[in-house]
């Protein structure tokens, strides 16, 4: 379980999280939703430890991370923890291949041949054999995502956030995104944290669904009931009124 708690965080003087509290339960998928620009992203960095929040305690498994060094986090956080990032952010000179192994390198001891093996297993997985010595240049958007998510998966980690994964991808890619994270869920046994605007997708593959807006998490509640919800912030947001362009 990763719980955040008062999480604050600001740029200068522009508060982006201004008390932030919520909880990613043990197997769930729980999807983020909010306007752009209000800091889904910033939130998703803080948990993994790439963005250092102002104050507030983020807790996984019992232990609190949020006060961690660069160090402790490659130790004891990222080799359990993965993201997969809003633009794949994958290394254009490497291989696909090369990319998927980087965290094993990074978190796990493993030998080459080890290595190699997770690796081509991992991309198996996400439908995607035999592209290893590929370069990124190479590939469709949908494919990149795909890598992406190879990459964050490799390590086997027990929890993945996934910032929009499904964003810029055409319906039918769209479905497949959705089919592998609820896969990996299942197989794999993970607890995903997920940001979306794509509502089709949310419905399919979320347990619950949380907003922010304008710095904190103003409604949780379960994905199949998102419809007869009582917030009217979260009511417009969902049905896409413009007030919120
Ligand atoms: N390193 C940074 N320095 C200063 N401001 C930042 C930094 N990172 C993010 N911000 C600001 O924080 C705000 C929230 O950014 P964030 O990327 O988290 O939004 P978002 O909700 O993910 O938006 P989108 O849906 O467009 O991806 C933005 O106004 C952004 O400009
Ligand atoms: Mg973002």
């Amino acid at each position: 379980m990763v719980t955040i708690e008062h999480l604050h965080k600001q740029f200068d003087k522009r508060v982006i999280l201004e008390d932030v509290n919520l909880s990613l339960n043990d197997g769930e998928v729980l999807t983020i939703i909010g306007k752009s620009g209000t800091g889904k992203s910033v939130l998703l960095k803080s948990i993994i430890g790439l963005m250092k929040p102002d104050s507030g305690t983020i807790t996984m498994d019992g232990q609190v991370i949020s006060d961690f060094t660069e160090n402790e986090y490659n130790l004891h956080v990222r080799n359990q923890m993965s993201m997969v990032f809003q633009e794949g952010a994958l290394w254009d000179s490497m291989t696909v291949g090369e990319n998927v192994e980087l965290a094993l390198r990074i978190h796990k001891h493993l030998s080459e041949d080890e290595r190699k093996k997770i690796v081509a297993e991992t991309l198996m997985m996400v439908g995607l054999g035999h592209i290893e010595n590929e370069y990124p240049e190479d590939l469709s958007g949908g494919m990149i995502k795909r890598v992406a998510i190879a990459r964050a998966v490799a390590t086997r980690p027990k929890y993945l956030l996934y910032d929009e994964p499904t964003t810029g991808l055409d319906p039918v890619l769209s479905n497949v995104i959705d089919g592998l994270i609820a896969q990996l869920n299942k197989e794999l046994d993970v607890s995903s944290l997920i940001i979306s605007h794509d509502i089709e997708s949310i419905k399919k593959i979320s347990d619950r669904v949380a907003m922010l807006y304008q710095g904190n998490i103003i409604h949780t509640c379960r994905a199949e009931d998102m419809w007869n919800q009582r917030n009217d912030i979260f009511n417009k947001f969902i049905h896409g009124e413009v007030e919120f362009l």
